[in-house]
């Protein structure tokens, strides 16, 4: 849409109709606004609506506002459409394990086709939030610990939701969330407070959303949390300095939700009056569910207290969003689409896919995969049966009715050559125990931190009474974080993390056990051995004293190991992979390190090839390794693949003390290898 058109509008519009575009209403987790007032809308004073509506009652509404508001400006619906619409994928934490962007964009993209097939143009997705400390419920939401994966899951999946133009019928515009470093709260605990260097900012933190930016994301949504002392919601260095003159992001910043109002919770400003102003000159364009936009911007605006030109830029670019969006051309959706478009075959495929992608194999004492000869299977555990913690903790519009339990699935598989029994009792009767233990959906998500991350409830007694039969015992873990469980990994003979796997987790796992798929997924938080131990994460400083078993005085706990239970990158396979002839080269501003990699099993499988830099001596203390590559590959049985890296200088650099982003010449180690804890080493020097 050209800028003409928009300017059009804007010089006709009151600045009553003004501030209704930067005024969003609806319904959250918190509840709401669920039936909107036909009056608002004839009066132009809901920019955008939060809420699931039918098809038709999406038109009904958007048809007062385009036929009987005064300047016909059409509503922007929005939803947290985060990991599926109807079709539910594995949980984003559990997608990045599959280490596959691919397959991020083409479940985002089925995500965008149901959603916008029901009228939802606009998802708050994808949550790019780096998360070091599983405590906090929302590391669900997230792409794991590291930022270069975090990048490209956040380009992949903003991608998928837009495509190359979100006008189209089948796409919505994302949101990249939550800007910026909610992930770093203190203590793990959801919504508090976020301090840390700009540094850390800069090189941990801020790249997923320059990622997203440079994908062309069309909107952003600012944080709940203080950064440094001053609400993101009106910090005017993170919104303004770094977010539209560094990174140049042009669109639409939203609000989280009710955050104008926590401005006064946060003691940052006394009166409504402030907290507006605040926000909307540090560069929040759109007031999410506070009604504070609403109920004093005209006025303050009229005043002068706000002035006109900070009003206007703001309406300036949700008139344009909403352009490229394509709703002034096309307002109303297509009532009997979604009829062929929701929880398709192809949608399901695809799910089934992502969720046998997603889960991680992280122990195997050889009795995986199980035979489908096998007489006599239990399959037990307080999440054995229950299809709807499958869905996650922002299931959006998901339904337990199709989502497929473990205990489901594996019926699904062979209960026509076994027996599968499903109470503990009879497990011990059985040939193989699968025992299904973790958290409940409710237990990860928004303001779900834990202060423990083992196992819940008595989770642990039941799986040592099912150890004490001595038969072969699988674990299959799915939960919504992390955890911590030091005991499964040592007396289990098989583990399976399978997260909250989607509608299709029941299948999957079922492919995974019986072997009808080999296991590729790779850890992407590290599991740590405690909660005590968090934040903890792979990429972490070197310290002064780096932990030593035997030397009390090291960096370390008296009372548990510092080494992780699983480490990041982790994950294993029904086959073997043999790397070997590192080959490091350097030229000007890049070098390349290449390995073959060797299936020297008896099946076909995929392998995420991963690369690994540090930093030898560096002017600022420097991690111990960065993951700075990765590549999956798939190697049929006997099949060896040379695998090759190019890495520009640039992407080795870091923020020095007066922030100025330099890349040092000096030593640098490289690893290539299947986790960050194992691999071929070698060295490189950059000499400028
Ligand atoms: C919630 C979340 C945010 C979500 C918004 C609307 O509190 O923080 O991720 O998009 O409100 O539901």
């Amino acid at each position: 849409m050209s800028q003409k058109k928009v300017e059009e509008l804007l010089s006709k519009m009151t600045i009553e109709e003004k501030v209704g575009q930067l005024t969003q209403y609806g319904t959250s987790i918190y509840g709401g606004v669920n039936s909107p007032s036909e009056d608002y809308i004839r009066a132009g004073r809901y920019g955008s609506f939060i809420c699931f509506f039918e098809p038709e009652t999406i038109n009904h509404l958007q048809k007062l506002a385009v036929e009987e508001s005064r300047l016909g400006i059409p509503i922007l619906f929005a939803n947290d459409v985060i990991h599926g619409y109807k079709t539910i994928f594995p949980i984003p934490l559990a997608e990045a394990c599959s280490w596959n962007p691919e397959l991020a964009e083409k479940a985002a993209y089925i995500a965008a086709k149901e959603a916008s097939s029901e009228g939802t143009k606009w998802t708050f997705a994808p949550m790019v939030d780096i998360s070091r400390d599983s405590r906090w419920g929302r590391v669900a939401e997230g792409a794991g610990e590291d930022t270069y994966l975090g990048r490209k899951m956040a380009q992949a999946r903003v991608k998928g939701f837009q495509g190359e133009d979100y006008s189209a019928n089948d796409r919505v515009v994302a949101c990249a969330k939550h800007y910026v470093g909610y992930g770093a709260g203190e203590g793990g605990r959801d919504y508090n407070s976020v301090d840390m260097s700009l540094q850390t900012l800069h090189e941990t933190y801020l790249p997923p959303f320059k990622a997203a930016i440079d994908a062309k994301v069309g909107t952003v949504m600012s944080a709940f949390h203080s950064f440094n002392g001053i609400p993101c919601t009106t910090n005017k260095y993170l919104l303004t300095e770094i977010l539209k003159k560094t990174l140049g992001f042009k669109g639409v910043v939203v609000s989280d939700w009710d955050a104008v109002n926590e401005i006064l919770q946060h003691r940052f400003a006394g009166t409504k009056a402030d907290a507006v102003k605040a926000a909307i000159e540090a560069g929040v364009d759109i007031d999410m569910g506070s009604a504070y936009f609403d109920e004093v911007l005209a006025e303050m605006v009229a005043k002068g207290v706000v002035p006109i030109e900070v009003l206007d830029n703001a309406v300036r670019k949700v008139l344009q969003l909403k352009y490229d969006c394509g709703l002034f051309d096309n307002p109303y959706v297509d009532v009997n689409l979604h009829k062929s478009v929701i929880l398709c075959d192809e949608h399901i495929k695809v799910a089934r896919q992502s969720a046998r992608e997603s889960m991680v194999l992280l122990k195997n004492e050889g009795i995986l995969p199980l035979k489908k000869t096998t007489k006599k299977i239990a399959v037990v555990g307080p999440l054995a049966d229950d299809a709807k913690s499958m869905l996650g903790c922002w299931s959006c519009l998901g339904s337990e009715h199709n989502s497929v339990s473990i205990l489901k699935g594996i019926q699904n598989a062979v209960s026509d050559k076994c027996t599968i029994v499903a109470n503990q009792k009879a497990a011990s009767k059985a040939d193989v125990i699968v025992a299904v233990v973790g958290e409940i959906s409710n237990l990860s998500g928004e303001g779900k931190n834990r202060t423990d991350i083992g196992l819940p409830d008595n989770q642990l007694q039941f799986l040592n009474e099912l150890k004490a039969t001595g038969l072969p015992l699988v674990v299959v873990l799915c939960n919504g974080r992390p955890l911590s469980i030091p005991w499964v990994a040592e007396n289990a003979d098989a583990i399976l993390e399978a997260w909250h796997g989607g509608i299709q987790a029941g299948n999957a796992v079922a492919d995974i056990l019986f072997g009808d798929y080999n296991p590729s997924g790779k850890l992407v938080n590290t599991f740590p051995y405690a909660a005590g131990c968090l934040p903890f994460y792979y990429n972490h400083l070197s310290t002064g004293r780096p932990p030593l078993k035997h030397i009390i005085h090291t960096s370390k706990y008296m009372d548990a190991p510092i080494d992780p239970v699983f480490c990041f990158g982790y994950g294993l396979s029904y086959t073997k992979y043999k790397y070997s002839d590192l080959k490091v080269n350097c030229d000007n501003d890049s070098f390349t390190a290449s390995a073959v990699i060797k299936n020297e099993g008896k099946i076909p499988g995929d392998e995420v090839v991963q690369l690994y830099v540090s930093d030898l001596v560096a002017s600022r203390v420097r991690p111990v390794k960065e993951l700075k590559g990765f590549d999956k590959l798939h190697l049929d049985a006997g099949q060896a693949i040379e695998v090759s890296f190019t890495v520009p200088y640039s992407e080795l650099g870091f923020y020095d003390y007066d922030m100025n982003y330099i890349v040092e010449p000096g030593d640098f180690k490289v690893w290539i290898g299947p986790n960050c804890c194992e691999g071929l080493e070698g060295m490189f020097t950059i000499n400028r």
